[in-house]
């Protein structure tokens, strides 16, 4: 694999003609998605400033444009009117300023009064590369341009690790005031939530408090990209911890799980309900974010990065990686998540397709499962040979996800096999299969599984057990993959 040196990682970029050829040389990929948000050029990570604004959804993501490298991160903003069709729209922010000027990292969006503002990470180093992560605003306008304040709203705390990052901005309209919370890690290195309040969204902003997560107080090295929101009654915690291994997830140390609970924010308490279960069972899923400014107080939409930190994907050869998932509508019932894809997600159907065993490159797959024992086997050859496979065991209400068959393996370390247990006997399955990415919803959104998938020529044929309904729709493209910068 490439070998960065730290100048090619931080460059700037200075005009989009730099990433011209890139962008050409990328869209003929046989992995490009067709209904998934990918990176433009380079690499995708942290969906950012997910918000509905002015009826237009709006959704940045963590881009370094040079290629499947962390390095120098900019927003890359895409819009949609329905969370199904998207549109590229160019650079959402740029790291232009002395206190981003190793990047403008993950945060978040709110509109207020018809007024859109994006609250990111100024990620700041010193000649002696010493990070310095400020928390900064800018205002966007009607043409999408952001103009920052000249001022972080305030830098990190002395009493607490460099990692404080990722503002999650949200108006509490009972107690008529502001909240932001940010990523970060105490001095013994332990992943937390730090609380920031204000009157006005613009001024006056102090720390009110780190969040006490009872039974959470040693759970991970760092936590990031937290965010929370009531829905149904009940407030959802979710944060992506770091440093740590937890059952169901292999070797890997990078997680985003979730917790039910109660928030009392006069005491800076989250008292949970429930243990905390992970937002997905995949390889590949992290950094989830939740919308700001939906209208309906049952509902949250998520959305996450089909990724990991620390990983890489086959498609670094071609210079990108990265994309991200469906948004997703969340719903509480019995003290559980629900997640499913997004409402009209049907539209995307162009045809439903003879179940002859054969998969097409962008499709969703429905299966009645009427048999105790249950396999599917996706992107085997013709003969039903390797593949991805997926068993069901019945006794102990647990699927399992075997990657190893596939011919284009990655991350193998952090394990190519992981479980996903279920709440009540697998009924049903739908998924939805793109040319790089693979998300699976177990009993209408009782648990997920995400993961990538890069499909050789000849694997692309499935098995499964007799006496299951399975029926198949090709799906049409959502997203052009315009080069706007
Ligand atoms: C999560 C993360 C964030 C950070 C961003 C930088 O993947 O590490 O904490 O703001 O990515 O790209």
């Amino acid at each position: 694999m490439k070998q960065w040196t730290l100048e090619e990682r931080y460059r700037v970029l200075k005009s989009p003609n730099e990433i011209k050829d890139l962008h050409t040389k990328i869209s003929k990929s046989k992995y490009r998605q067709s209904y998934h948000i990918q990176p433009v050029t380079g690499l995708s990570s942290d969906p950012n400033g997910f918000v509905y604004h002015k009826g237009t959804w709006h959704l940045c993501y963590q881009w370094c444009p040079w290629g499947a490298v962390h390095g120098l991160k900019y927003w890359y903003h895409v819009s949609s009117k329905d969370l199904i069709f998207w549109k590229n729209e160019g650079i959402g922010l740029k790291p232009d300023c002395v206190y981003d000027n190793k990047g403008t990292h993950s945060g978040s969006a709110i509109s207020i009064n018809d007024e859109l503002y994006f609250f990111y990470t100024g990620n700041h180093r010193n000649e002696k590369w010493i990070r310095t992560p400020y928390t900064c605003v800018a205002k966007v306008d009607d043409d999408g341009i952001p103009i920052k304040l000249s001022e972080p709203l305030f830098g990190p705390r002395a009493d607490y690790s460099e990692h404080q990052r990722d503002p999650k901005v949200f108006y509490h309209k009972e107690r008529k005031t502001y909240y932001i919370f940010i990523g970060a890690q105490t001095q013994d290195l332990r992943g937390c939530v730090l609380v920031y309040e204000s009157k006005e969204l613009l001024n006056g902003w102090h720390f009110a408090g780190e969040l006490k997560v009872i039974g959470f107080e040693n759970f991970g090295g760092m936590w990031e990209c937290p965010c929370i929101q009531k829905i149904n009654g009940k407030d959802i915690l979710i944060f992506s911890p770091q440093y740590t291994k937890l059952p169901y997830r292999g070797e890997n140390t990078n997680h985003n799980v979730y917790i039910i609970g109660k928030m009392d924010y006069d005491t800076l308490t989250f008292t949970p309900e429930t243990d905390y279960q992970h937002l997905d069972y995949g390889f590949d899923f992290y950094a989830a974010q939740l919308a700001s400014n939906v209208s309906d107080p049952d509902k949250a939409i998520i959305i996450a990065w089909i990724g990991l930190p620390d990983n890489h994907y086959p498609t670094a050869e071609e210079d990108w990686e990265g994309s991200m998932t469906l948004p997703r509508e969340l719903r509480i019932k019995d003290n559980r998540l629900i997640q499913t894809p997004i409402s009209g997600i049907e539209s995307l159907r162009h045809q439903e397709i003879e179940p002859t065993g054969t998969l097409l490159n962008a499709c969703e797959i429905q299966i009645n499962v009427r048999n105790r024992k249950f396999d599917l086997n996706l992107f085997t050859d013709i003969s039903g040979n390797g593949g991805f496979r997926f068993h069901y065991d019945e006794t102990k209400q647990l699927c399992t996800i075997d990657r190893t068959g596939l011919k284009k393996r990655f991350n193998e370390e952090i394990g190519e096999i992981l479980s996903m247990p279920l709440h009540s006997p697998l009924k049903h399955l739908q998924i939805f299969i793109d040319h790089c990415s693979i998300e699976i919803f177990a009993n209408h959104g009782e648990a997920t599984f995400t993961s990538h998938v890069y499909p050789m020529a000849n694997e692309h044929h499935y098995t499964i057990s007799e006496n299951n309904a399975l029926k198949i729709w090709s799906l049409n493209a959502s997203i052009k993959d315009d080069f706007i910068i």
